[in-house]
């Protein structure tokens, strides 16, 4: 069975009866965590979308703990290696896709920034798309609205989209976004967790009920949607 659940935040697990893969991994200093990075089961991949704090916090430890494998973006996986001696990292770069033994990864753009939580330049920020066991799952993450997503997850099986506003679009440009690629089901993220971000993730269903063609799927930390 393929599944995806929702860390809060950025933070996900997509698995199958193999394999686990965590993206964006923020559980320390988390307010809306349920679980600590000592409590996560054990991954095999970790994606890391860019460099900020709320998606590398925890990423090295859980990567050392659990031999996975860390998947980024060049500059990212060099600071991975070099400062924080993880020792299994592969860098790629937007547009580049990447087999591995569950399936595959394709790093999409992102418009964002990217800045490593000691200061050292992450490279460009990224989104990914994942196929596992012949579903697509676009994972938007840290990103405003742009038309090139199109190009990258049209009629995807499942969108995770940020809805958060502040650091990344917001409803309406969610709404935008779900127009523009057209998923079988949507998912907001990147809301919530703090004050500034908190957003009415009914109110944003409705919208996408009423104005797209996408199922949305509201995930209470935690909790997971079978694929
Ligand atoms: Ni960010
Ligand atoms: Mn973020």
């Amino acid at each position: 069975m393929t599944k995806l659940t929702w860390l809060s935040h950025g933070g996900w697990i997509v698995e199958n009866d193999e394999h686990r893969i965590l993206i964006d991994p923020f559980l320390t200093d988390n307010p809306t965590a349920l679980i600590s990075a000592d409590q996560l089961q054990n991954v095999d991949h970790i994606l890391i979308s860019h460099g900020h704090f709320d998606h590398v916090a925890d990423a090295a430890v859980i990567a050392k703990g659990h031999d996975a494998t860390i998947v980024a973006i060049y500059e990212i996986a060099e600071w991975f290696t070099n400062t924080q001696h993880v020792q299994s990292v592969i860098g790629m770069n937007i547009g580049g896709q990447l087999e591995l033994p569950f399936g595959s990864v394709k790093m999409t753009p992102a418009l964002h920034s990217s800045q490593l939580p000691d200061g050292a330049y992450g490279g460009e920020p990224a989104g990914f798309l994942v196929t596992i066991d012949k579903t697509r799952i676009y994972f938007a993450c840290d990103t405003a609205l742009f038309s090139d997503m199109k190009l990258y997850a049209d009629n995807v099986d499942v969108a995770v989209l940020p809805i958060g506003d502040l650091f990344t679009m917001g409803i309406e440009d969610s709404v935008t976004a779900t127009k523009l690629i057209n998923p079988k089901k949507v998912l907001p993220a990147h809301y919530g967790t703090w004050p500034p971000i908190a957003q009415d993730a009914n109110h944003w269903a409705d919208r996408i009920r009423s104005e797209t063609d996408a199922e949305p799927i509201v995930l209470q930390v935690g909790e997971s949607l079978e694929l």
